[in-house]
């Protein structure tokens, strides 16, 4: 199998029905296509999925090396061919490699022990946790914590990512320095961004006259050297292992401020939920495998169908920043163009991920969805459970909303005016949580590596490795350095910002 365009050539070839045309010839298809795992419900069946379609993806998984793949990522065996590393992400949830999972274990507990001291007082009278970290090292945790930990109320935490200093000052606003706790998230303990932002947080916290500012910092780092060298003590440094990828990181001690925050049964409840969701991706049949079927549907779309981008929108307000964590851990895996072993691909690779929350995107974005040229396939995701207590017709509203768009988008209407006339036709995915509870959310988290992952294998690219962001910061790095020749262009900005 050489190039992307013969091997998903059959996606190009024979005709494609309607969706409304599928769901007419066969009356199984709401039961072919949907599946419960985990008390999640998956529903594929407004997609153009087939059976004859997912039996030719499978024959491909297989010929990609699905199995061996899948194998070596839970074996603990290279799965980062390009830098010789194993991806063990799995393991922190007890999913791995046993010696991986002993040592994940024996972190969880060193990070467990920090918590019940910090919950103890032995850092003092803490109320709040300014969490500091960029990409995988922040969008995780701040998504746990805004998921999860809007009615717990136990500390107050915010995440700081950016370098403008103006998100610094916002993540601060109501803090009491004396009684805040800094975490520095940061997997190699070298990322600029969040270096100057801990410097800049330590300056607030001495300038305010806190004594041993310096005690109140913990980090989460696979560099714990690195950390030390900064001035963390080592009873406040949680490490983790270096085969754990930034975005995959938040079950590791990235999570802390969840943990934290949340509690440590909350953050095992979800770990507990991944691992479940891990065991199904590793041993449900292709067919029935809800991590599998969404990549071929991702594939379909991509592949089969050109569409450029995949929009995803969380109708739950606890949900609201799943689509910029999806960006980092879609786009950052699946970016790439050329396969495994470095040869360049003919087609297009991992698609766009965009998306917000309904019903808000519904009166902003969804216009194109139901009438643009370009083709997007949907992805809802909801809770049956609305997490809130105000009158019941709030949730009705919100999830009736949400199931319309996905019958709408699929049947269209007819009209003598063009401009009032829906092509319908058109994909969506719903995804159905019981309750965003850490469970759910955890095996969620998880069905969305697997299928990036299942992805990456079909496309017969490396999903671990992000070179790509590589020369962007040394650029800038020449630039503070003053040290680099730019292009007039670039010059000409610097002049104008820098004199
Ligand atoms: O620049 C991209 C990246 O390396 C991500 O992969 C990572 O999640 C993020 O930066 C932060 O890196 P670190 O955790 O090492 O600070």
């Amino acid at each position: 199998m050489s190039g992307l365009r013969e091997r998903f050539g059959f996606l190009k070839s024979g005709s494609t029905p309607r969706l409304s045309e599928l769901f007419a010839v066969d009356p199984d298809r709401l039961a072919n296509l949907s599946l419960t795992e985990q008390d999640i419900y998956f529903d594929f069946s407004k997609t153009h999925l087939t059976p004859e379609l997912i039996a030719n993806f499978v024959g491909i998984a297989k010929a990609m090396g699905l199995d061996a793949r899948r194998d070596d990522l839970f074996g603990g065996r290279i799965a980062n061919p390009t830098e010789n590393r194993a991806a063990e992400h799995t393991a922190e949830r007890g999913e791995g490699a046993p010696d991986s999972v002993a040592l994940a274990k024996q972190l969880h507990g060193r990070m467990r022990a920090l918590i019940e001291a910090i919950e103890a007082g032995a850092l003092g009278d803490i109320r709040h946790v300014l969490h500091i970290g960029i990409g995988g090292s922040a969008l995780g945790p701040d998504l746990l914590v805004d998921a999860l930990g809007r009615d717990i109320g136990r500390y107050d935490v915010a995440v700081v990512s950016n370098v403008d200093g103006a998100a610094l000052k916002e993540a601060i606003s109501g803090f009491d320095p004396h009684k805040t706790l800094i975490v520095i998230a940061s997997k190699t303990f070298t990322t600029t961004e969040t270096m100057l932002n801990a410097e800049s947080a330590l300056g607030w916290m001495v300038e305010a006259g806190v004594e041993d500012a310096n005690g109140r910092v913990i980090a989460l780092t696979a560099n714990p050297q690195g950390a030390f060298d900064w001035g963390v003590d080592e009873t406040r440094i949680l490490p983790f292992s270096e085969t754990v990828g930034g975005r995959y990181s938040l079950w590791s001690s990235i999570g802390f401020p969840a943990a934290l925050a949340l509690g440590w049964t909350a953050f095992e409840e979800m770990l507990e939920g991944a691992a479940a969701m891990d065991r199904h991706f590793r041993l449900a049949p292709p067919e029935r495998n809800a991590p599998l079927l969404a990549a071929f549907v991702d594939q379909y779309y991509s592949l089969g169908r050109d569409a450029e981008t995949r929009g995803v929108f969380a109708y739950d307000e606890r949900l609201r920043l799943l689509p910029s964590y999806l960006q980092q851990l879609e786009m950052e895996s699946n970016g790439k163009s050329v396969t495994f072993d470095g040869k360049p691909l003919d087609a297009n690779t991992g698609a766009i991920t965009w998306g917000g929350v309904g019903t808000d995107a519904q009166h902003a974005v969804f216009q194109l969805l139901h009438q643009g040229t370009r083709l997007v396939p949907v992805e809802f995701i909801a809770s049956i459970d609305p997490g809130h207590e105000f009158d019941d017709a709030h949730h009705r509203q919100l999830l009736g909303n949400c199931f319309a768009q996905g019958a709408a988008l699929m049947a269209g209407k007819a009209s003598e005016d063009p401009a009032r006339a829906y092509a319908g036709d058109r994909p969506s995915t719903t995804i159905l949580l019981p309750d965003i509870d850490p469970r759910s959310l955890g095996a969620l988290l998880a069905f969305y590596e697997h299928r990036t992952f299942a992805n990456a294998v079909l496309l017969g690219i490396n999903p671990f490795d992000q070179f790509g962001v590589e020369l962007g910061k040394e650029m800038a790095k020449g630039i503070e350095g003053g040290n680099m020749i730019f292009d007039a262009s670039t010059q000409a900005l610097l002049d104008k910002a820098f004199g």
